[in-house]
């Protein structure tokens, strides 16, 4: 099986959130389950090339945006420290910038024109580099048009055959865009309907994406399910609902070699399961002087690592965090960017209780690394949540995570009730400030109890969050894909005249 995955996003080169951790783990992962995983992602202008040792021009590729011809240049080299092949799209004009999608001004202007770029390539990078892939897997709204451009290929096209498999990582991002973009994609004009890419008088790439797609995963069994219904499905609701036959939810896996405690440079102590105890106490008083906060490692410390973003529930966290810590003696610590009100509001609170709160405003994936180590208490009180690493990175590291149950968060955090020997954390209902209250309430009673607080750590830490089963049930996916396409194809030959 040969697949090419597409994605605007690979860690270790280029990462705003998880999309980029799974682009980078999982072709691995599916190499080690016997398909060949390629992966195809621009070359932006702030990827450092000294990880990427040799590279080499694989070719080039012709494309049209709008009428206008455009050429980009194909790099090849590996993802490092993997045997995956990774194929950087260059187009100066396009991606020589310091942002994926935005910069300090907001989106990018031209955001349909550079990811039509992206989604178009993938169909012509295959003879640029003399491959031929059976499916195309590609990963969210960026790159959701290239199943309606396969749609679009005459019916002499062998491309015709490939099979299109679209991951929808977040539905909250559809790539929305006036009608007029529909001519630069120079797609047919019946694609521009309700059962396809139009969705209130605008062009929806994802909306496109989940009605050409051949199959559509997401990244959560739970998830699955919610976009299905309001308001989760965020307005397209009856699009999946359409494709419920042909939407699986795949649980996202972590790359368990990048994020060991066992190996991780950037702690100033490595552990595991026997020395657990030591190895955090040591992580905990290094995260506190970085953090700038007093040496009280007594003291149970709650932090967050995320984008701040209206999904993330973090303005309801910043509204309880006050009396969190004037009724209890606990600490907080947010590492995070993204909505200025929100980093304003962290940065207040950690003004007004310098010895209790730190907040640091930025993208640092090393203190994030010292976070899941160092930290008691990982929050994450998301509205909704497709998957989330984060928890996952935390119960690796031995680190209580404390979550709202939903998406990925419900299917991967076994919640703690008295009694419970396998909880991994504590996993609470509801929308309100209120809830995730009491849930930080009981994340304190939890560590009250040094039996208590032990066994969950230690069950985090023996989760296991590998990619491999998930490999499987993608290699699984294409399959099924593949011989779906193949059938339609078949389908359409006998219904010519
Ligand atoms: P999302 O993709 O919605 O942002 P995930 O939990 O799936 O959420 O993935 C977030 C990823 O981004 C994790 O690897 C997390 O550690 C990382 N991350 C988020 N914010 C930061 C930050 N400010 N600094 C470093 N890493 C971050
Ligand atoms: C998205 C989701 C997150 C998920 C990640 C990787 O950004 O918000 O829940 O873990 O993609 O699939």
């Amino acid at each position: 099986m040969k697949v090419l995955l597409v994605s605007p996003e690979v860690s270790p080169l280029s990462k705003t959130g998880g999309l980029g951790d799974v682009a980078g783990a999982l072709p691995q992962a599916l190499r080690q389950v016997g398909v060949d995983a390629r992966v195809l992602c621009p070359l932006y202008g702030f990827i450092d090339p000294e990880p990427l040792g040799k590279t080499r021009q694989a070719g080039s590729i012709r494309l049209r945006i709008g009428g206008a011809a455009r050429r980009a240049k194909v790099i090849e080299t590996k993802l490092p420290a993997t045997d995956v092949p990774l194929y950087l799209l260059q187009h100066k004009r396009s991606f020589d910038r310091k942002g994926i999608y935005s910069d300090a001004n907001g989106d990018f202007t031209d955001n349909d024109e550079r990811f039509l770029l992206l989604a178009q390539s993938a169909l012509a990078l295959p003879s640029a580099i003399n491959w031929t892939p059976d499916v195309l897997h590609l990963h969210d709204w960026t790159v959701a048009l290239t199943p309606a451009c396969l749609n679009a290929l005459p019916s002499g096209d062998a491309r015709r055959q490939w099979a299109s498999v679209l991951t929808i990582h977040n539905l909250m991002h559809q790539g929305v865009f006036p009608k007029t973009v529909l001519d630069k994609s120079e797609l047919p004009h019946e694609f521009y309907n309700a059962n396809g890419l139009e969705h209130n008088g605008c062009l929806n790439m994802l909306k496109g994406g989940i009605h050409h797609a051949t199959k559509i995963t997401t990244v959560s069994p739970t998830y699955s399910r919610e976009i299905q219904e309001e308001p989760f499905a965020h307005g397209l609701q009856k699009s999946l609902k359409h494709r419920a036959a042909d939407l699986i939810g795949i649980i996202n896996g972590i790359d368990c070699a990048q994020w060991d405690p066992n190996t991780d440079r950037s702690l100033i102590r490595n552990y595991s399961i026997p020395d657990v105890e030591v190895g955090k106490t040591a992580c905990k008083k290094d995260l506190l002087e970085t953090l700038g906060l007093p040496q009280e490692e007594k003291r149970p410390l709650f932090f967050v690592v995320s984008r701040l973003d209206q999904q993330k529930g973090l303005d309801l966290l910043a509204n309880v965090l006050p009396k969190l810590i004037s009724d209890h003696d606990a600490a907080f610590a947010l590492l995070g960017s993204g909505d200025p009100l929100l980093e304003s509001t962290y940065k207040s609170i950690s003004r007004e209780n310098p010895d209790r709160v730190a907040a640091v405003i930025g993208f640092d994936e090393k203190l994030a690394r010292k976070l899941f180590a160092g930290g008691d208490f990982l929050v994450v009180p998301s509205r909704f949540e497709p998957c989330g690493l984060t928890q996952l990175y935390a119960m690796r590291y031995g680190t209580i995570p404390v979550v709202r149950e939903t998406g990925g968060l419900a299917d991967t955090v076994t919640p703690w009730r008295p009694g419970k020997r396998s909880a991994t954390g504590i996993v609470y209902e509801g929308m309100g400030e209120w809830e995730l209250f009491l849930a930080l309430e009981q994340a304190l009673k939890v560590y009250r109890s040094q039996k208590t607080f032990s066994a969950l750590r230690r069950n985090g830490m023996q989760r296991d969050s590998s990619w491999e089963p998930s490999a499987k049930y993608y290699a699984k996916t294409y399959s099924w894909a593949v011989e779906q396409r193949l059938k339609t194809i078949r389908e359409e030959e006998d219904l010519k005249p």
